[in-house]
């Protein structure tokens, strides 16, 4: 308790924090409804990829998991009791469109489901955010074509979009189309020979799939509707292992080059950046495709604000490895310093890693536009959860929470417009590959059949965060 207070009045004492600045949570479909066969649901291919037991310890754990999809009304009296304002949410596809192709049967329980859910987070005074793709593709268009990049792709998810548009849109103001292109586009099982151009592709593939659902949202609803729409990027901060070696610094640049600017330049200039494309295609086949005049114009402009999902920072060098294909063309070798503390992720806990990484946006895009950055992700997995008196305190997370607002407060202060903040993520849930082992919430949930939520130390800490600031 006395830990908490201290940390509150450390907090509190030195907030900057414009009195507009919007706190809330993130979460996402897949990860926290359950209810895998409610009313006309289809298979996902994380569905599909849990009771396959390859990825998660019990795989038949998210068949009901957080049970979010009955239990929304629980989530959002918790939020609105600890004055919570902001949701970020997904929308299950296989829910709304659960064939997933073009022109195929739409949904109405599913629909239905998010309409009550859109309608009473706005009886409660909280905003929702909703991204329309988090992982979870219908596994019948994963099936029966090749994915992201199917012929057919910008088609299919063009209307699972519109449905989503035209029945929500009176509710809902921002609209993210993808999470975590890179994520989609790199982290998967690839042979060697898919490594040289898969990724690529895929990137490419989505790069033009969110182009198009921008055009569709603008010229068919934005006017009426007045939201925002944009695509949320993730990326890790990079640090160069020794700062005075050229060669790691510029390893450093080469690997956020590789993860961030790949799906953020062609948004301002239309392209790719140009040494990328002269790295991958240096060796005269042509593993990076060009965008076409007209499609460089679509994705110009393509988003009304800037989202970004940060966890923590690398050690950078080059990799001197020899070989073909996406960690070949980056050339990187990653570390952490071993001064680092860490997540129950493994992951670096580095605030400063999340200031130098808004820096490095504003130098190079922001600056000079009124456009608003929003962290739509940040937060830690923490070990020993087990106990419930530590549960109650939740010191890691408050402390890993209190360093990276610390540098969101201090890149405020130095004239970023960052004008939104979301912790992940609102309760324990699944995540992926790890299943529920990692524990994410600030809320814990019980994973057995009533789900119990019970708001940890840390949630008790964001509202008061919160709430001096109203
Ligand atoms: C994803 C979430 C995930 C979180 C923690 C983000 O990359 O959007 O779905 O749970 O990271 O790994």
């Amino acid at each position: 308790m006395k830990e908490i207070l201290i940390l509150l009045l450390i907090v509190l004492g030195t907030c900057k924090f414009p009195k507009k600045f919007e706190f809330g949570v993130s979460t996402a479909a897949f990860q926290i409804e359950g209810a895998w066969l409610a009313d006309n649901k289809s298979l996902s291919i994380w569905d599909n990829l849990a009771h396959s037991g390859l990825v998660v310890a019990n795989s038949t754990d998210p068949d009901i998991g957080d049970d979010s999809y009955n239990k929304y009304l629980e989530d959002i009296a918790l939020m609105k009791d600890y004055g919570i304002k902001n949701y970020r949410m997904s929308i299950a596809w296989t829910r709304i469109v659960p064939n997933g192709t073009n022109g195929s049967r739409v949904n109405q329980k599913g629909i239905d489901h998010y309409k009550k859910l859109f309608r009473d987070l706005t009886r409660a005074g909280i905003t929702p955010y909703v991204t329309l793709y988090h992982n979870d593709m219908p596994a019948y268009l994963y099936i029966q074509g090749t994915g992201y990049t199917d012929p057919d792709f910008i088609e299919d998810f063009k209307y699972y979009a519109d449905v989503c548009f035209k029945e929500f849109g009176d509710l809902v103001k921002y609209w993210f189309t993808f999470n975590e292109p890179w994520v989609l586009a790199v982290l998967d099982e690839y042979t060697p020979e898919e490594v040289m151009t898969k990724p690529y592709d895929i990137g490419h593939a989505l790069l033009l799939a969110h182009a198009h659902t921008v055009k569709l949202y603008r010229e068919k609803y934005q006017n009426q509707q007045k939201g925002k729409i944009g695509w949320v990027f993730n990326a890790e901060m990079y640090f160069p292992k020794d700062v005075n070696k050229k060669e790691d610094v510029e390893a450093a640049e080469r690997a956020l080059m590789f993860q961030l600017d790949w799906f953020c330049e062609p948004m301002f200039s239309g392209d790719y950046p140009q040494k990328m494309k002269e790295i991958i295609n240096a060796d005269g086949k042509g593993r990076m495709k060009s965008f076409t005049e007209a499609e460089k114009n679509l994705l110009k402009g393509s988003m009304d604000f800037y989202a970004l999902n940060h966890y923590f920072t690398w050690l950078a060098e080059p990799a001197r490895k020899t070989g073909a294909g996406f960690d070949y063309d980056r050339n990187v070798n990653l570390t952490f310093d071993s001064n680092w503390n860490q997540t129950d992720m493994e992951w670096s806990i580095v605030p400063e890693g999340l200031h130098r990484l808004i820096m490095y946006i504003h130098g190079k895009w922001l600056n000079n536009t009124n456009m608003e950055l929003f962290i739509t992700e940040n937060g830690a997995a923490i070990k020993n959860e087990s106990d419930i008196n530590s549960i109650k305190i939740d010191k890691a997370r408050i402390e890993y929470l209190h360093g990276y607002l610390g540098a969101v407060e201090e890149a405020i202060i130095k004239g970023v417009n960052i004008t939104k903040y979301f912790v992940w993520s609102l309760l324990d849930n699944f995540e992926w590959g790890s299943g529920f082992s990692k524990k994410f919430g600030i809320v814990r949930v019980e994973l057995d059949k009533n789900a119990k939520r019970i708001a940890k130390g840390s949630m008790k800490w964001y509202s008061e965060l919160i709430k001096d600031l109203l």
